[in-house]
């Protein structure tokens, strides 16, 4: 984490990591989706397509499914036995193993004004690989804070577990973004994960480390459940739940099939409506929040 952008209201380099332990709540969705959204504003406020941004959002996805790499049509490589990794060929597993190499040539760029570091395979073995190293924790940080001085907004992707990678995503964060899906079991879900926070937070130094923004995701407003979920998480998180929720849409999970983000594959319906308002409000109250 890089203090000087602690509480800078809407500072550029602003890395926002993507969290939740419990698998299938909507991170990778909104991860790549807010990436997108936030480039096409971008690209709107200086009158030029998305194509045409230089260093504007960059996506980290420290998932070994690399669903958001994929949803941003990003070819990830699937080989599970790498041997000598490259940043160039491997993504973030190359960078995970070394941290003196250099995070930009991991970059790939994609069309709608977002940079990928792709995601591994290899991944899932980083708890085995990077047992008993010293800087287990801290690699992607030291990462990140080259990549920040070259990107406006970082976005990173975590797996739905609380091993090696989602502490190295939240300690190299500067605010953590928490997708929930509508049901019983997120209230007991998102405790742990406070905790784990609260715990990673005084282990890194890092006292501001917290549950910035809850974003409730595959909102279905028919469904008691839903609501239900919504009245709850406002009683306990009212400083953290954002009013945007993102709608059910069939499209949604269609679109990362074509390898594109909502507001290519179906702009301006419910979804691509919702992650445009997703990242106007988390700049409003990270501006309120000074
Ligand atoms: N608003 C939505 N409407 C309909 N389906 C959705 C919506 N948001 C997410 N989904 C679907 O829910 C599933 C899980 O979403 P996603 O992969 O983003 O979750 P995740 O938290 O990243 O999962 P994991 O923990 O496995 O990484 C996907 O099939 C996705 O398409
Ligand atoms: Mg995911």
């Amino acid at each position: 984490m890089n203090p000087a952008q602690t509480n800078a209201g809407d500072a550029a380099g602003i890395a926002t990591t993507y969290a939740n332990q419990k698998g299938g709540t909507g991170k990778s969705t909104a991860a790549g989706n807010c990436a997108a959204s936030e480039a096409a504003d971008r690209a709107e406020d200086l009158g030029i397509q998305p194509s045409e941004l230089e260093g504007d959002t960059l996506v980290i996805d420290l998932d070994d499914q690399c669903d958001v790499t994929e949803s941003l049509g990003v070819v990830p490589n699937m080989d599970p036995k790498v041997r000598t990794p490259n940043p160039r060929e491997h993504g973030i597993i190359a960078l995970m193993l070394d941290e003196d190499l250099d995070p930009l040539d991991a970059v790939k760029r994609t069309k709608y004004g977002v940079d990928v570091i792709p995601g591994h395979p290899e991944m899932h073995r980083l708890d085995a690989t990077l047992a008993g190293e010293l800087t287990a924790h801290t690699i992607l940080a030291t990462h990140v804070d080259r990549l920040r001085r070259r990107y406006r907004r970082i976005l990173i992707d975590c797996p739905g577990s609380l091993g090696i990678a989602t502490i190295n995503g939240l300690v190299a964060s500067d605010e953590v973004m928490v997708p929930v899906s509508p049901g019983t079991l997120e209230l007991k879900g998102l405790q742990r994960l406070d905790t784990t926070i609260k715990k990673t937070g005084v282990a890194f130094k890092l006292p501001n480390l917290k549950i910035d923004f809850i974003l409730i995701t595959d909102y279905d407003r028919r469904e008691s459940i839903a609501t239900q979920t919504r009245q709850r998480l406002g009683e306990k998180y009212p400083e953290a739940l954002l009013d945007t929720v993102v709608p059910r849409s069939v499209r949604v999970p269609e679109a990362p099939g074509y390898g594109e983000p909502m507001c290519v594959y179906d702009p301006g319906g419910p979804a691509d409506t919702a992650f445009r308002e997703v990242v106007k409000e988390m700049r409003k109250r990270r501006v309120a929040r000074g």
